[in-house]
């Protein structure tokens, strides 16, 4: 079988980081672009000479040209500038469309079969901007954002009960924003449900549930402490572990269900937006959404969460794009 061709569109802090993991991982031959000159060509340089090192084999080619990405199986989309402290992944509105057009335009023209994972922000808003110009079927076309603010989530809660966080699922909804929410009802430690397990170290239902709520704030601004730390950017290894752990989803036909950025038709009440959701990832990108039950006041957060994703959508339309 041929290797797969993963195109990466953004050669900066995730991207080097997507280079390394997918190399390591061997996921497939990986073309990395960037605008910069060189850039791309040092990193994937730098990266295939520890290939003997760490006992990779895979092509790595670093390019400034769209045509070098034509026929890829995958593309991962970075482009764009991150967050610096003190702004919304909002503020990155204009600037980051321009970008994504003319990177939707290319990857339309030289790899219209991908599969296409968006990361740059504001996510929800950058990959309904994709879709739109490339026509792609919706399925091959989701964001990440959902893996990470879930591992986030899964990050906070291990380390207050003192569990391993492999035996922790929790679960992220909604848009990429302070808005997003944190599914608390379904958290687990090994199939056990968090509130159970603080109330009983605090023996104190209320001090449960202001533990459980401190730590749902701390998810929702879990990218803003990371860039007010990091100073010059924003977080680079979590998301691209998170974009990488779809990719293998996709490309080994798992099925997995993880929490996607995909376009709904009326599920959770939503039709016609992008929005943080369980996903099915398969060789067909988001084969299905899987829909649960939420109660009202999960409901009431994610309409709210919606509804900011629909602002930024219209905000985008009257810009022009
Ligand atoms: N085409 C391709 N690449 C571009 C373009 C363009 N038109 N414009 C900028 N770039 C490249 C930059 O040259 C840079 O190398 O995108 C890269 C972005 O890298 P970083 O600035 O290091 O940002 P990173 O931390 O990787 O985040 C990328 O993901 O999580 C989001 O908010 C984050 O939007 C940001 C994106």
């Amino acid at each position: 079988m041929a290797r797969k061709k993963i195109a990466l569109i953004g050669g900066g802090q995730i991207g080097g980081v997507l280079v390394q993991l997918i190399a390591q991982k061997q996921l497939g031959d990986v073309v990395l672009f960037d605008i910069v000159e060189d850039l791309p060509q040092g990193k994937t340089l730098d990266i295939v000479e520890a290939s003997r090192v760490d006992l990779f084999d895979v092509n790595l080619r670093g390019t400034n040209d769209y045509k070098d990405i034509e026929g890829s199986d995958l593309v991962i989309i970075t482009a764009g500038l991150p967050r610096k402290p003190g702004m919304s992944r909002d503020d990155l509105l204009v600037t980051n469309a321009k970008i994504m057009k003319t990177v939707a335009e290319n990857v339309k023209q030289y790899a219209p079969n991908a599969i296409v994972i968006v990361i740059s922000n504001p996510l929800d808003a950058m990959v309904t901007l994709f879709q739109k110009i490339t026509g792609f079927p919706t399925n091959r076309v989701i964001g990440q954002a959902g893996v990470l603010d879930s591992s986030r989530f899964a990050t906070f809660i291990a380390w207050e009960l003192g569990v391993s966080v492999k035996d922790v699922n929790a679960m992220v909804l909604g848009g990429h924003g302070d808005t997003m929410v944190p599914i608390v009802r379904y958290a687990n430690v090994n199939g056990i449900p968090i509130m159970e397990l603080l109330e009983r170290k605090y023996n104190d239902k209320n001090k449960a549930k202001e533990v459980m709520d401190a730590m749902v704030n701390r998810t929702k601004m879990a990218g803003g402490e990371v860039i007010k730390l990091l100073k010059t950017g924003s977080a680079f290894y979590s998301p691209a572990s998170s974009a990488v752990a779809m990719s293998e989803a996709i490309l080994y036909d798992e099925k997995r269900i993880l929490p996607t950025c995909a376009f709904l038709n009326g599920e959770f009440g939503v039709k016609g937006y992008y929005v943080g959701v369980p996903a099915v990832l398969g060789a067909n990108g988001a084969e299905r959404i899987i829909e649960f039950k939420l109660d009202t006041e999960e409901q009431t957060a994610l309409d709210n969460s919606v509804k900011a994703v629909k602002g930024l959508v219209e905000d985008m339309t009257r810009l022009g794009f």
